[in-house]
C-alpha cells in the first residue's frame, strides 16, 4: 500500500466480486463505513473493495485484520467492529 495510507490503523476488506456484490456486498461495506465513522474511527480506520477473493460459496465476504468472515449480515457489523477493530485502537 501506498503512503496515502500511512494514517490508518485498521482495514476492512470487502469483496466486491460477482457472488459477493448478489450477496449484498455493497451494503456490507456502507454499514462498515458507517459504523467505523459511528464509533470515531473514521480518521483511523479504511474500507476497502477487493476483486473476489476465492471464497464465493461463503459470500458475502469481508476480512478484518487476520480474520476471514463469510456470509457476512449487516446486523453483525456492530459486532464485528467492537471485536475485531475496537478491540486494537
Ligand atoms: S465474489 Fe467474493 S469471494 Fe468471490
Amino acid at each position: 500500500m501506498g503512503k496515502e495510507y500511512d494514517k490508518y490503523c485498521h482495514f476492512v476488506f470487502v469483496c466486491n466480486g460477482k457472488d459477493c456484490c448478489k450477496s449484498g456486498a455493497k451494503d456490507i461495506q456502507k454499514q462498515f463505513s458507517k459504523e467505523l465513522k459511528e464509533k470515531g474511527l473514521k480518521a483511523s480506520a479504511r474500507v476497502i473493495k477487493t476483486k473476489c477473493t476465492g471464497r464465493c460459496k461463503e459470500a458475502p465476504v469481508a476480512i478484518v485484520g487476520q480474520h476471514w468472515l463469510t456470509r457476512v449480515k449487516e446486523n453483525q457489523i456492530p459486532a464485528i467492529v467492537d471485536g475485531l477493530v475496537l478491540q486494537k485502537a
